[in-house]
């Protein structure tokens, strides 16, 4: 393993095959996640990982969301329909929906702190799974801010903040490295 390769050839993706991820190699993924940073060792991070028929009631509440924020419509449009079975499918499709979540803290700092471990969570779990072969993406989305979804996905809305939604899967198409910004551009050493 290398990591800084790992670290420059990882990839978001947006096309899964049609194959699970084995649960034991998933577990195993996370579990890298967990070497995060983590001021105080918190570990505020917690999964829910929604997949075969467990993602029928997920993507349910997704839609209802969208229908809620106004992202798709409340009517009787064949139009509607059609876009709400398309959605349906295509994060139906998706094999693995992974709920990043963590319990709010009053404090502002101490918010920051998890929020910020969390994320660290996050990227540590994607290398890891682009060193299996396992690709993700990382997705922050108007229905984590929806009371009601997570009323839905039965998380408590006073005490809980979504994250992220990691899809998850064997990559079917890996894109092409977006280039970065050279680092001279944004760093500056202050020596005097
Ligand atoms: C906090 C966060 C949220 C993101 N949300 C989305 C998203 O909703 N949809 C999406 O296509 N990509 C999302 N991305 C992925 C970025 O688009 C992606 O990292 C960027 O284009 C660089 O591509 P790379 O990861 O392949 O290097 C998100 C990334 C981060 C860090």
């Amino acid at each position: 393993m290398d990591i800084l390769k790992t670290i420059k050839e990882r990839r978001t993706i947006h096309t899964f095959k049609q194959q699970e991820v084995d649960q034991a190699l998933l577990k195993k993924i996370f579990m890298y996640g967990t070497y995060a940073p983590t001021h105080y060792m918190k570990e505020p991070w917690r999964v829910k990982i929604y997949q075969g028929k467990g993602k029928q009631d997920f993507v349910k509440a997704i839609i209802q969301s969208y229908q809620r924020i106004g992202i798709i419509k409340k009517d009787n449009d064949p139009k509607t329909a059609k876009l709400i079975a398309s959605m349906t499918k295509f994060l139906l499709n998706i094999p693995h929906h992974a709920l990043i979540y963590f319990e709010i803290e009053d404090d502002p700092i101490r918010y920051e702190e998890e929020y910020a471990a969390v994320c660290a969570f996050i990227q540590n779990t994607q290398l890891a799974a682009w060193e299996f072969g396992v690709g993700m993406l990382w997705t922050i989305t108007p229905y984590m801010h929806d009371k009601e979804f997570l009323k839905d996905i039965e998380l408590d809305y006073m005490k809980t903040k979504i994250a992220a939604v990691m899809q998850i899967g064997y990559p079917k198409k890996i894109p092409h490295v977006k280039e970065r910004t050279p680092i001279e551009e944004k760093l500056t050493f202050i020596e005097k």
